[in-house]
C-alpha cells in the first residue's frame, strides 16, 4: 500500500492555493479602478481628491480645453501661467502628471520660483526663452532655448523664464504630479506680513530695500 508522501501533500495544497489565487484575480478584475476623476466637491488631501462616482465620470472629465487662448500678459511680470492641474483637470486626479500653458510678452518673465511637489518639462513651442535653475549646491544650469527644445528643471529647484525675443514667446510645462505647487520667491521673501526688520534680517538687504519691494508686491510690515 502506498502511503502519499508528505512532499506531494505540500505541492497539492501548493496547487489549491494558487488556484484559488487565480480565481480570485479574474473574479476581481471586474472591479479593477481604471481612473479616479476628482470631486472637486470635496476638500483636496496629499493623495489628491476623493473619486467622482464612476457613473457620473464623461469624456468631458478627460478632455481640458482652456489652452486655446493664449493667457492674459497684463500684469507686473507680463507673463501668464495656465495650469491644468487636478483642480482645473479632474481627469488627472491620481495619475502623477499635470500640464501648464506659458505665454510670455516681450519683456516677460517668470520670476525665480519653486515647484515642491514635481520635476518640470518646458517645451517651448513659439519664440525664444531663456531659462534655468540652480541645484542644492548652487550651483547655475542656464539655456536660452528656441522653439522646439526642451529642459527639465529637477524637483524643488529654484528655476526661471524670461523672453529671450522681440515677440511673444510660449512654452509648455508638464510637470510629475497631479498638484505640483508654485512658490515665487519673490512673493515667499517680500508679499507678505513678516516684520520688515526680521525680512532684513535675514535676507541682509536694507529698509529702503525691503520697504520698496513690499510695496511692489503687496506685502506690509
Ligand atoms: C487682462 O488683464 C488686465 C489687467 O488685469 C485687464 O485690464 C484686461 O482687461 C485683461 N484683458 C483681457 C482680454 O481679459
Amino acid at each position: 500500500m502506498r502511503t502519499i508522501e508528505p512532499t506531494t501533500q505540500a505541492e497539492n495544497m501548493l496547487k489549491t492555493i494558487l488556484l484559488s489565487f487565480f480565481l480570485l484575480v479574474i473574479t476581481c478584475n471586474a472591479a479593477v479602478q481604471d481612473f479616479c476623476v476628482g470631486d472637486l466637491k470635496a476638500p483636496e488631501g496629499p493623495a489628491g481628491y476623493s473619486c467622482k462616482s464612476p457613473a457620473d465620470v464623461t469624456v468631458a472629465d478627460f478632455v481640458f480645453t482652456g489652452f486655446r487662448a493664449a493667457g492674459n500678459t497684463t500684469n507686473i511680470i507680463n507673463a501668464a501661467v495656465s495650469p491644468a492641474f487636478a483642480a482645473q483637470f479632474p481627469g488627472l486626479n491620481g495619475l502623477g502628471l499635470s500640464i501648464a500653458r506659458l505665454d510670455l510678452a516681450p519683456g516677460g518673465v517668470v520670476p525665480m520660483h519653486t515647484h515642491p511637489g514635481a520635476s518640470e518639462l518646458l517645451l517651448v513651442v513659439q519664440g525664444s526663452i531663456v531659462t534655468g535653475f540652480i541645484s542644492s549646491a548652487n550651483n547655475v544650469y542656464v539655456k536660452k532655448l528656441v522653439k522646439g527644445d526642451i529642459m527639465v528643471f529637477p524637483q524643488g529647484l529654484l528655476h526661471f523664464q524670461i523672453n529671450a525675443g522681440g515677440r511673444t514667446a510660449v512654452a509648455f510645462a508638464s510637470f510629475s504630479s497631479q498638484n505640483p505647487g508654485l512658490q515665487i520667491t519673490d512673493f515667499a521673501l517680500f508679499g507678505n506680513t513678516l516684520p520688515s526688520s526680521l525680512v532684513e534680517k535675514t535676507t541682509f538687504l536694507d529698509d529702503a530695500q525691503v520697504k520698496k519691494l513690499k510695496a511692489v508686491l503687496g506685502g506690509s510690515g
